[in-house]
């Protein structure tokens, strides 16, 4: 049997040793490729029992070229790469990585916080600049007297509220698919979004990628907000209009934006316009990053494949229900 990566250098300095391994031990061939195209996926990977995919979309044009997949598997939490529904029309199990990166996400969220707040990076380049000025660019404010608005109340969003109580956040959530226990068990406000904008001082995003999130926060949304409002994406690029956000931050509607991931990623150029607006902060979709983390995420991908290959069904099967399993 072949499991197959559709994409090995879709992110840089991945180390696959620990799949190598799983797979060899269990008898598996694991290739690797670097796909660029989906005609080049589907020349070359046809044959996989079981496909990995890191940024390429896995499509059902690929789906119907593959001839003996029984399971997709992203390297991730999030899955808006591969169109599950059409995996599922074809009876292929999709799997992620759900539990790998949970601290290293919300700790990146709060790292983005503190940067903005305390005016780290602002400061970094000022006195680089020989300005030894604690008033410069806005006043910043205790922590513990403003509240932080998450949307999306999932396992990242959670772990960030448990390390946001540190610091003293009052902390509000918007999930409207989660029971109000939740919320209570963990001293968190259950909320609707035109409260949660209203209220937030910081709003920080953790919902998947879905149509119903799609550009969630644009023009509109950032209207209800509340004037110098922060504003977190650790999740998806794409559920922030990008030229909303830019215009907002632009007019000083949103005092900062702190961006893990962005609609126009990756962003590759030299002193890219975006910067000319400052009170911007970006990195490149890095937040899941840590040794620990690529360590835990390699082995579940491998284990999970190779269950799903002996005919079990693991936990971590996205479209489970739907395929009625
Ligand atoms: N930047 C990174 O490196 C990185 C790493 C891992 C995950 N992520 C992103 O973070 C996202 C969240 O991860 P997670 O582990 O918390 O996932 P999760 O599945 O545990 O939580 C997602 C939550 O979003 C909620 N939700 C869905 N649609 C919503 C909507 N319209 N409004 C409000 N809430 C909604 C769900 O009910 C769920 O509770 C992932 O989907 C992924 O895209 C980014």
């Amino acid at each position: 049997m072949k499991a197959i990566l559709v994409d090995k250098n879709s992110a840089d300095g991945l180390n696959y040793d620990i799949q190598k391994r799983i797979f060899e031990e269990n008898g598996i061939e694991f290739i690797l490729y670097d796909c660029q195209t989906e005609d080049e996926i589907i020349e070359k990977c046809s044959d996989a029992d079981a496909l990995l995919v890191i940024y390429k979309k896995i499509t059902p044009r690929i789906m119907d070229n593959l001839k003996n997949c029984k399971v997709i598997l992203r390297y991730g939490i999030g899955y808006d790469v591969i169109d599950v529904d059409a995996a599922t029309e074809r009876g292929i199990k999709v799997c992620n990585s759900p539990t790998h990166c949970l601290d290293e996400v919300a700790t990146h969220t709060i790292a983005m916080i503190l940067a903005i707040e305390r005016k780290l990076i602002m400061y970094h380049e000022n006195v680089k600049n020989g300005e030894w000025l604690a008033n410069a660019g806005y006043k910043p404010h205790r922590l513990s007297s403003q509240t932080l608005g998450l949307i999306g109340f999932g396992n990242i969003a959670r772990r960030t509220a448990e390390f946001a109580k540190g610091f003293g956040f009052n902390i509000i959530a918007y999930d409207p698919y989660l029971k109000d226990d939740i919320f209570d068990s963990m001293n968190v406000k259950k909320v609707d979004l035109d409260e949660l904008y209203k209220t937030a001082d910081v709003i920080s995003i953790h919902t998947p990628l879905l149509d119903s999130t799609y550009h969630l926060i644009n023009k509109d949304s950032i209207s209800k907000m509340k004037d110098g409002v922060m504003i977190v994406n650790t999740s998806r690029g794409p559920i922030i209009c990008e030229k909303d956000i830019l215009e907002a931050v632009k007019s000083r509607k949103v005092k900062a934006a702190a961006l893990d991931v962005i609609e126009s990623e990756p962003i590759t150029i030299k002193n890219h316009p975006l910067y000319d607006i400052g009170n911007i902060i970006i990195s490149p979709h890095a937040a899941y990053n840590s040794v620990e983390a690529e360590e835990q995420m390699m082995e579940i991908l491998a284990t999970t494949a190779i269950k799903v290959l002996n005919g079990e069904n693991p936990k971590n099967i996205v479209n489970s229900k739907a395929l009625g399993l």
